[in-house]
């Protein structure tokens, strides 16, 4: 996705802003550009492709300066191309970088050929350099002008902008978008994330929401939205939470539980505004959402039950028929596809092999299009399938995927809203749903704070050799998410039904020695659930329940009751995943397994 990197300081700046384009690969782009200021002007190289095409551009051509701003772009708004790469430039006197999407860009654009702008990219961004050119002709002064002018986009944005006459400060904002400023000695920098300026500073300021900053060499001065000048506090960078390394943490895994409200909040980000999906997350050709008649979903392991959670969304939202099937099946049957068919992916690794040969096969078919949900941008899944929506993760280590999981959800939520909104979702309920999306990172967080709690539980677990996980609605493939991790991590044997299947088999297993984990949510199969825990309770069966407060669920003879956040009702899979996933992990210490590469599994399944 898109990187911004920026630097002002009394030395040569090209090389840092090509060194934090570098870090900042990882994220997955198309082009990349640079724009270095300096006593006669700002010149700029932009290239398509790795960044390495743009250090080419730069030996051949160097440009020195000491400011200037720079990017990678991964493309929505017309295609890879250097054209359409950043910087964007308003004559020659602006030029400007852009993460996010100007949702109002088109009427921007006609308002602003009207008064006589050329436009020289297919662009969302450059109408923003544009507004503020317009805007310094009535208001001479960068910061003012860039004030004016962001407070008439709609969507989400960070950006950074440099003046030609202006060597002594760049402009950075955000909304919707992250942006953090690194502060050095006699130098400062603007960031889209802090592993681009890992090389000259570990002090950054995380802008907050609406926050401008006009950066200078010796100074950083902080904007909020109203205008007002605000203190933001600095904070140091904790190189123990490298992507690589378990930093306080025992194992990877609960390294990885613990990263999962930022990495959602990655997940989420540039995806939504304050009421909306942006479509063009999808990429240029986001209008298959128009499209779509029906959805197959094709999977494997933890990436299948996101799928599985997904049909419930899809079904319930847009009222679209969704199948969800494992790949290593669907791979080797005959499908039938129905006319205006979506193919949809779900991968950690995009190297899966069943999941590879099922797109390959499907794209033999008649589908209306392929759509992979990943977590790693150069993987072949996301080479080989026509769209992407990237799930923002951030490398997971451990075997037992948890936060790749949790945002794999995040990402199959703004896609089936998306095409529920194709499909007369109203303005009111996406707008609710949006604000649900919103703050879901908090309650993630409030799910963590049980981790003491279920470490207690723990223990119960540890001289137990099988394990039932009940769940009803989309909470049944969270139990079988619940159940694939006790077994995979702890070695437990566990299997998962829907609750109101137990007395049609199950219940045969339950005595005093059979943990039933039972997931109840708060909607309208609260009462039906609480029976069938009456089912299990009646039969002497060790009920272990997770619900919220409200559900007047707690602690009784055989039920030891676990808490989870009250959250809005289409969130509920997503954070009652928190506590099943502290549970196998807590078990699988006090078993002392291997918790981070449990035997016989391997991260990446890239044979059949
Ligand atoms: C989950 O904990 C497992 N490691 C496994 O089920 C995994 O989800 C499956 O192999 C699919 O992998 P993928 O998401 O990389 O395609």
């Amino acid at each position: 996705m898109c990187g911004i990197v920026g630097a002002i300081a009394r030395r040569n700046v090209s090389k840092i802003l090509i060194e934090g384009l570098s870090r900042l690969e990882y994220r997955g782009y198309d082009s990349s550009g640079v724009a270095i200021n300096n006593e006669e002007g700002v010149y700029f190289h932009r290239a398509v492709g790795k960044v390495q095409a743009l250090r080419d551009k730069f030996s051949e051509q160097p440009l020195d300066g000491k400011m200037g701003i720079a990017h990678t772009r991964w493309a929505t708004h017309g295609k890879p191309t250097e054209a359409n790469a950043h910087p964007h430039f308003s004559g020659d006197d602006l030029a400007l970088v852009h993460n996010g999407i100007i949702e109002n860009h088109e009427p921007l654009r006609r308002e602003l050929k009207d008064k006589g702008y050329e436009f020289n990219s297919e662009t969302d961004t450059e109408v923003i350099v544009h507004l503020i050119h317009d805007a310094l002709k009535t208001q001479p002064d960068l910061l003012k002008a860039v004030q004016s002018s962001l407070s008439r986009l709609e969507g989400a944005f960070a950006i950074g902008v440099v003046q030609k006459d202006d060597n002594e400060r760049f402009i950075a904002a955000r909304k919707g978008s992250p942006l953090v400023i690194g502060v050095g000695i006699e130098e400062n920098f603007v960031a889209s994330d802090q592993l681009a300026l890992l090389h000259v500073t570990d002090q950054f300021i995380f802008l907050e929401e609406g926050d401008v900053a006009d950066v200078s060499r010796d100074q950083v001065t902080i904007y909020d939205i109203r205008g007002e000048v605000q203190e933001r506090p600095v904070s140091v960078f904790n190189h123990n939470v490298d992507a690589t390394d378990k930093g306080e943490f025992r194992h990877y895994m609960m390294k990885e539980i613990y990263e999962q409200p930022n990495v959602i909040s990655a997940c989420l980000e540039g995806r939504i505004s304050d009421s909306k999906v942006l479509t063009s997350c999808f990429g240029a050709e986001s209008d298959f959402l128009k499209k779509v008649e029906n959805i197959h979903i094709v999977a494997c392991g933890t990436s299948y039950h996101a799928g599985m959670v997904a049909k419930y969304w899809i079904e319930e939202l847009a009222g679209l028929p969704c199948s969800v099937e494992v790949a290593s099946e669907y791979r080797y049957r005959k499908v039938a596809v129905p006319k205006n068919t979506l193919f949809l992916t779900l991968s950690q690794s995009g190297e899966t092999a069943d999941t590879l040969a099922a797109l390959r096969m499907a794209k033999e078919l008649n589908y209306l299009t392929t759509l992979a949900i990943c977590n790693v941008p150069s993987s072949t899944l996301v080479r080989e399938s026509a769209l992407t929506l990237l799930t923002n993760a951030g490398a997971e280590i451990g075997v037992a995927s948890t936060k790749a999981f949790t945002t794999q959800l995040t990402a199959l939520l703004i896609t089936s809203v998306a095409i529920a909104v194709e499909n007369g979702l109203s303005a009111e309920k996406e707008k609710t749903l949006v604000q649900a999306m919103r703050s879901l990172p908090a309650c993630v967080n409030e799910a963590l704070q049980q981790d003491g709690h279920i470490k207690q539980i723990a223990d119960k677990f540890a001289n137990k050799h099988n394990a039932l996980f009940l769940g009803r609605g989309a909470m049944f493939p969270i139990a079988l998410e619940g159940s694939l991790k006790l077994k995979e991590i702890s070695y437990i044997h566990a299997e998962a039904y829907p609750a109101g299947e137990l007395k049609h088999g199950p219940l045969a297993l339950v005595d005093e020695d059979m943990p039933i984990i039972t997931l109840v949510p708060h909607n309208g199969m609260l009462d039906k659930i609480k029976s069938n825990l009456q089912e299990v309770a009646a039969r002497g069966g060790e009920l272990y329940v997770f619900a919220d407060r409200e559900t007047d669920l707690h602690n009784e003879e055989n039920i030891t009751f676990s808490e989870v956040p009250k959250v809005e009702a289409i969130l509920e899979p997503i954070v009652h995943t928190i506590p099943l996933q502290l549970l196998s992990y807590h078990v699988a210490v006090v078993k002392g397994t291997d918790v981070d590469q449990p035997r016989n599994l391997a991260k990446s399944v890239t044979v059949e």
